[in-house]
């Protein structure tokens, strides 16, 4: 598995791992394609013979925010997603983030481990921040 950073010409693949790992609540086209072009953001990919995962952080002065990360399922629970974390670590710290910040549903079991296995803590709760009755934390690590 390799992990490289993604560009405007990896647009279509990004939406294939999108579908792929979300429903509803994925990102638009348009949106993904503003992340993968504005330099306040960064974008990698993971590959094995094909796209298995992508992660995008966003980074101004201190803080850095997980904007998205996901792993295609039959790639899930082989160290993929903790990868593409302490590559969008490494890149935060590299542009002079001290700490990280992301929401996850309440629901998300996977994701929640993930975060918490990397140090990642809550800070609060966000009621409805996906929708009415859909909640979130908040969880941030100081990089
Ligand atoms: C969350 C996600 C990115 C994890 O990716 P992954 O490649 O499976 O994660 P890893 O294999 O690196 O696992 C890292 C840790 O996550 C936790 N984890 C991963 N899958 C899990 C599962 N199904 N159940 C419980 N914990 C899980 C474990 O704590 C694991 O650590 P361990 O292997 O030491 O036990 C993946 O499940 C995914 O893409 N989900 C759909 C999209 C999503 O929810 N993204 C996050 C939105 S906030």
């Amino acid at each position: 598995m390799n992990i490289r950073r993604a560009g405007i010409a990896d647009l279509a693949t990004i939406m294939e791992v999108e579908v792929a790992c979300f429903d509803e609540e994925r990102y638009s086209r348009d949106i993904v394609l503003f992340v993968l072009t504005d330099e306040e953001f960064a974008t990698f990919l993971a590959e094995d013979g094909r796209a298995v995962g992508a992660v995008s952080v966003h980074v101004k002065g201190d803080d850095a925010h997980l904007v998205s990360i996901g792993v295609v399922p039959d790639h899930r629970c082989r160290g993929v997603g903790s990868a593409l974390m302490g590559t969008a670590e490494r890149e935060a710290v590299s542009r002079g983030a001290r700490r990280m910040t992301l929401q996850v549903s309440i629901l998300n079991v996977p994701a929640m481990n993930l975060y918490l296995h990397r140090g990642y803590r809550t800070k609060y709760l966000l009621e409805g921040y996906y929708g009415r009755g859909k909640d979130a934390f908040l969880m941030e690590r100081a990089l």
